[in-house]
């Protein structure tokens, strides 16, 4: 399912002067199916807003612009927004605290209901089991637990599985690494590319972690005040140096290593992942080492 969004606006509080938000104004943006797609930019700049417009949570209508996902017209009257929603798993920011049920199971079986109501017995425990174990956990020890008595890394996997249960195709995740530790960080995004991998077709993450959005997504849209300022993939959008200066944001590392290397005459082609960096910096190296050879052998 590709996402379109032509020219989608959004006020908060649209009917009051005083306090009216233009939280989107004009956003141009198309997502692929099969992205790992990281939307950046400062806080404030309409991220989260953005996002919340992709399942439904915020909805719009025609005078507020374009927006469609797969087969569904967001901004037409007659979308089935439920339909949408089984389609577009959204994983708030620190969702553990969306956690609520009894058991763990009661906790991802509800994720069901509303999308599935005639399923047998059965047939969800099928589903349950396989999101939970989809996720990492195991299945018989951690069912009957309560939500409560698990870590915040198990918490955070049960927030999924409750969100991947419905089987959406695109997954949608605000801030999903704030407040891990770079532990925790690592495993949650190897998770990540574990569901893109087997799970869901597309992963979007809203991230203020330049390092994670370089690292991970294959591309990458700019927020800054209510509009896409830059999309691309992470080397065409961290090597503008310039203009992400202007959108208020820091450099990931390699970009900023890679930037002051520049500076001093190094120039290092880099899809600006760690491994990819210093494999470059020594094939660059070998290239210095080899022509000072060929100089002092003439
Ligand atoms: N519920 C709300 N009511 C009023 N204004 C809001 C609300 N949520 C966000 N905003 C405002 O909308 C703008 C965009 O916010 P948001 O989408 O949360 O940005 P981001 O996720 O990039 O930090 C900001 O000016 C913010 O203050
Ligand atoms: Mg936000």
């Amino acid at each position: 399912m590709r996402i379109v969004a032509e020219e989608l606006n959004y006020v908060y509080s649209e009917k009051s002067k005083k306090l009216a938000v233009h939280a989107l104004n004009g956003v141009n943006l198309t997502i692929e199916a099969g992205d790992f797609f990281g939307i950046i930019g400062k806080t404030g700049s309409g991220k989260s807003t953005f996002v919340q417009h992709l399942n439904g949570l915020i909805p719009t209508d025609s005078k507020h612009g374009k927006l469609t996902v797969g087969e569904f017209v967001l901004s037409n009257k007659k979308c089935d927004y439920k339909a949408l929603r089984a389609k577009v798993g959204m994983v708030f920011q620190y969702p553990e605290y969306q956690l609520f049920a009894e058991t763990v199971f009661e906790d991802v079986e509800f994720g069901l209901k509303s999308f599935y109501p005639n399923l047998t017995k059965e047939e969800k425990e099928v589903m349950v089991k396989t999101a939970i174990e989809t996720v990492g956990l195991n299945y018989e020890e951690i069912k009957d637990k309560s939500p409560f008595d698990l870590s915040g890394g198990q918490k955070r996997r049960v927030a999924i599985a409750g969100v991947i249960v419905s089987k959406p195709e695109i997954l949608v995740l605000d801030e999903p690494v704030a407040g891990l530790d770079p532990q925790g960080k690592k495993e949650f995004i190897s998770l990540l590319h574990t569901l893109h991998k087997t799970t869901v077709k597309t992963i979007i993450i809203v991230s203020h972690d330049m390092n994670l959005v370089a690292e991970n997504c294959n591309k990458i849209a700019v927020f800054c005040d209510g509009k896409v300022a830059k999309v691309g993939t992470p080397k065409e959008v961290f090597t503008d140096y310039e203009n992400i200066k202007k959108t208020g944001l820091d450099l990931p590392l390699i970009a900023f290593l890679t930037q002051k290397l520049q500076e001093k005459g190094i120039e290092i082609s880099t899809n600006l992942t760690l491994e990819n960096f210093i494999k470059e910096v020594f094939k660059k190296h070998e290239e210095v080492k080899a022509k000072q050879r060929e100089g002092g052998n003439r």
